[in-house]
């Protein structure tokens, strides 16, 4: 039996295309549903904290509403970083976590 899951939503409450922000041992994470499948990723940007479930989702891709940095919330990987002028720092993919579905409930677990 696998160990370490926790349910953080039902499936109700993240509809195709939308997001939902829920807590794992103190930290944030964007729970995604893209095309019926579920995945998990820090919610807050690795830049300066922005709030990425402010985000609309685009396909598989979030936005950071401060400065634009880009993620894909299937893999956690930055798709583009922040835009501050002519300044653009690099920025270090999010946190994953493993989604896992039980019925109505969405599960997840750390990624190591
Ligand atoms: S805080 Fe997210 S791009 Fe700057």
């Amino acid at each position: 039996m696998e160990t370490g899951f926790v349910k953080v939503a039902i499936k109700s409450e993240i509809a195709v295309g939308k997001t939902k922000k829920v807590q794992l041992d103190g930290k944030h994470v964007l729970v995604a549903n893209v095309s019926g499948n579920y995945y998990a990723i820090g919610a807050r940007c690795t830049h300066k904290n922005g709030d990425l479930s402010m985000s609309v989702l685009e396909g598989n891709v979030v936005t950071c509403p401060n400065h634009g940095a880009k993620f894909d919330v299937t893999t956690g990987k930055v798709v583009s970083g922040p835009k501050i002028g002519f300044f653009h720092p690099k920025i270090t993919d999010e946190q994953t976590y493993i989604v896992k579905t039980e019925n109505e409930d969405i599960l997840i677990k750390r990624n190591p």
